[in-house]
């Protein structure tokens, strides 16, 4: 479980995250929705340490991950492996050497490794044929695939995603969405989605909405669409009138 406390992360005189309390559950796929530049990059990367809060904690299996330094903060990305973002892939190195990184970074003879690789492309659902490819090679989705499979590779415990399908189409989108449920499923991994496109609500089990630093809303995903919470139904309708308010615009 991931217990969040008072997490409190300000830029200037702007609090993205203030004073935000959230948990999540073991094992379960969670959406978190809201404005673009509302925060939830900033709020994710503190989950995985890559920004420090100012104040507050993130208890991730009875430690506070805020208090870790560099050391102890990478044997726990080694061990849970929980950091995914779908990051851009190496364009010097082919996909195999993508996947492989850190294993190959450690030393591993590559007969060695190959092996893993080739079990994790056929988990994400490429061909063995692809390893040899290079990066720009790859269409966009099958570069999110070799992305994934590149964090599988560490037997992670929660994954991040951080926007996984924008900029794909539409069926590429439902692609990488029923990938996403079927890691999470095989792998029991706890699944932290940031998405824009409303067909997550048929994926996740609970979602949450960032707005002005807090959680204000979280809820089963099926019952997202009957929310009162005004914020929320104007969210996910796209709605022009409602109680957010387009900055710096008259209309
Ligand atoms: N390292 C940083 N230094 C200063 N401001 C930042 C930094 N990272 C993000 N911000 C600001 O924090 C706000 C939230 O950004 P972000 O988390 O990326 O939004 P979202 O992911 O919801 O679109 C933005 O206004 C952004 O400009
Ligand atoms: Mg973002």
């Amino acid at each position: 479980m991931i217990e969040i406390k008072k997490l409190t992360k300000a830029f200037g005189t702007r609090k993205i995250t203030n004073e935000l309390d959230l948990s999540i559950k073991d094992g379960e796929f969670l959406a978190i929705i809201g404005r673009s530049g509302e925060g939830k990059s900033v709020f994710l990367k503190q989950i995985i340490g890559l920004i420090t809060p100012d104040s507050g904690q993130v208890m991730i299996d009875g430690k506070d991950v805020t208090k870790l330094k560099d050391r102890k903060l990478e044997d726990i990305f080694k061990k849970c492996g929980y950091v995914f973002q779908f990051a851009a892939l190496l364009d010097s190195l082919n996909v195999f050497e993508n996947i492989g990184i850190s294993l190959l970074e450690e030393g591993e003879a590559a007969e060695k490794v190959k092996p893993l690789v080739l079990e994790r492309i056929r988990q994400v659902g490429l061909r063995d044929d692809v390893l040899e490819k290079q990066t720009s090679e790859l269409s966009g989705g099958m570069k999110k695939r070799v992305g994934l499979a590149r964090t599988l590779m560490m037997n992670p415990k929660i994954i991040i995603y951080d926007e996984p399908t924008t900029g794909l189409d539409p069926i590429t989108v439902r692609v990488i969405h029923d990938l996403i449920k079927q890691t999470q499923k095989e792998q029991k991994a706890t699944s932290i989605v940031i998405s824009h496109d409303i067909e997550i609500f048929n994926y996740a089990d609970r979602v949450a909405m960032l707005h002005e630093g807090k959680i204000i809303h979280i809820g089963p995903a099926k019952e997202i669409w009957e929310v009162e919470n005004p914020y929320v139904h104007q969210f996910i309708r796209g709605l022009p009138e409602g109680p957010i308010k387009q900055p710096g615009v008259t209309k």
